[in-house]
């Protein structure tokens, strides 16, 4: 016994790392992260009509809202001290088209969300996707030519699409499209319109990836997609190829960056705050969700615990904040619990 004893303490000498995890409260005061409220952007999804509410099948407690609804939502956000939202539109078949002209359209579905949840929210921010892929009949990003997603075409109505959204209010644009050149395009025309003031969080890394499906239900474009996205989309093996078009992104005047999806790219999410210093975000998109919120239900995984302990890693990652469909539930544990 005695030499056993005497094994343990020559390996360990006086280093016991266990000393710190001994009690709640010295892991309490030990701990480097947290998770607050201040971290959470809630991505809601806006369908048009009044006073609808409508469940998405492949993601279990995530609704579409009509506008009015929306406006409920963002208050009960904002009461809980959700800093701001993301909005994503579906939009009627019939309005969409192959160049996805409805995004140029000043009152359209997110506009009308953008400027209602703002007068009647006017302390949460509105952060607004600027993408084509909700507006076009074939599910694309962008402009599709033939077989090419046409990059210099697309970017000019993308611009032209941020200055729309930014008359109608919204504090942050987003562009998503993963379009050569946008970032630039995008300030020089905010700035030319009087939006000085208006953000651009740039989905600065963007992954051709598996985990976007249950989003496209949500919004009705999966069953329009033509091929991938491969073309403009980065390949999930390229990590140094993330990081120079993010660095585009910070040289043309991005304000704040996004990784996207979140947990498997977490080493951009660290790589693009060591590289940058800018705010970054990982979106914790509706594969993620979808995938906890299944295992959850089927009593396979503790639901609650995991959320709360994805999101705290992307914190330990680097990550300033975290878009995720969870947003609400976790606002309301914080609020709870701490
Ligand atoms: C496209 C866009 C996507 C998401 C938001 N905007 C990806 C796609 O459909 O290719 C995904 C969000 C999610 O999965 O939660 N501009």
């Amino acid at each position: 016994m005695q030499d056993k004893i005497h094994l343990v303490d020559d390996i360990t000498g006086h280093r016991r790392m266990r000393r710190n995890r001994k009690a709640d409260w010295t892991r309490r005061m030990v701990q480097e992260n947290r998770l607050t409220v201040d971290d959470l952007i809630w991505p809601i999804f806006v369908i048009p009509g009044e006073g609808i509410v409508e469940p998405v099948a492949s993601m279990p407690g995530v609704n579409r809202m009509s506008v009015d609804k929306a406006v409920e939502a963002a208050k009960e956000a904002a009461d809980l001290g959700i800093p701001a939202l993301a909005t994503f539109p579906n939009i009627e078949m019939e309005l969409r088209n192959e160049t996805g002209s409805q995004i140029l359209e000043a009152n359209n579905l997110i506009n009308r969300a953008t400027a209602a949840i703002k007068k009647a929210v006017p302390n949460i921010g509105v952060i607004t996707d600027v993408a084509l892929d909700p507006f076009t009949s074939h599910g694309h990003d962008g402009i599709l030519r033939g077989e090419e997603i046409v990059n210099d075409e697309t970017v000019e109505q993308v611009v032209r699409a941020a200055i729309l959204q930014a008359d109608a209010g919204s504090d942050i644009i987003a562009p998503s499209e993963m379009m050569d050149g946008r970032i630039g395009a995008i300030r020089r025309g905010l700035d030319a319109a009087g939006h000085q003031n208006v953000g651009i969080m740039s989905y600065a890394t963007k992954f051709a990836s598996g985990y976007y499906g249950p989003y496209r239900e949500a919004i009705s474009t999966g069953g329009l997609l033509k091929g991938d996205k491969k073309s403009y989309y980065l390949d999930p093996a390229n990590g140094t190829e993330a990081l120079r078009d993010a660095a585009l992104d910070v040289e043309e005047g991005a304000d704040m960056l996004m990784v996207k999806p979140g947990l498997p790219y977490i080493d951009i999410c660290w790589r693009m705050k060591e590289a940058f210093g800018l705010p970054v975000f990982a979106y914790q998109v509706s594969g993620e969700y979808a995938q906890i919120k299944a295992a959850g239900l089927n009593g396979w995984l503790d639901e609650e615990k995991v959320m709360l302990e994805t999101l705290l890693c992307f914190k330990r990652a680097g990550c300033d904040g975290i878009l995720t469909y969870f947003a609400m539930d976790v606002a309301r544990h914080l609020a709870k619990h701490g």
